[in-house]
């Protein structure tokens, strides 16, 4: 296996833990919970670290790219302390996903996988979270999902977000 001393003693402690869940000739299947635990440490991926990620599960660079640039979990620019992926599929958009997007947009001053001036939201366009039933749905630093997120709500959240 190669070096790949740009990961951090803790980050491998932990995708280790994740690589033992699979077996022993299948290390790649740890590849998106090690691109999270890299993530989670240095903020967003660089190329630099996704080729580590690579090199440590033992895989081309280009696979991990490809899931890194699949999944909207996955920041390869800095973002801001909240990130808000708006789902705009189908059923999203059908039930109010594109106004709420534009209010945000609108409040926020921003676009489209931009970050506000003092660093606080960056706002991303994401694909359906599974819960369309539950439309406009937005999921905040890919851990928290919002659901029915009228323009009401979202004023609500933003007010909550600059406490
Ligand atoms: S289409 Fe938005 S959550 Fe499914």
């Amino acid at each position: 296996m190669s070096e790949a001393p740009v990961l951090s003693v803790e980050s491998r402690a932990r995708i280790d833990r994740e690589v033992r869940k699979y077996p022993e000739d299948q290390r790649q299947s740890a590849v998106m919970s090690a691109l999270a635990v890299v993530q989670a440490e240095h903020g967003h991926l660089t190329n630099e670290l996704m080729d580590a990620v690579a090199a440590y599960l033992g895989m081309p660079s280009i696979a991990v790219y490809e899931v890194a640039t699949f999944y909207t979990m996955y920041d390869l620019q800095p973002v801001g302390r909240h990130k808000l992926c708006v789902c705009t599929n189908l059923p999203c958009a059908l039930s109010g996903a594109n106004e709420a997007a534009e209010h945000l947009k609108s409040r926020l001053g921003i676009d489209w996988n931009q970050t506000t001036a003092d660093g606080a939201i960056t706002l991303k366009e994401g694909e359906c979270f599974g819960a369309c039933g539950d439309a406009p749905v937005i999921v905040q630093n890919n851990r928290k999902m919002l659901i029915e997120m009228t323009p009401a709500k979202i004023d609500e959240l933003l007010a909550e977000l600059s406490r």
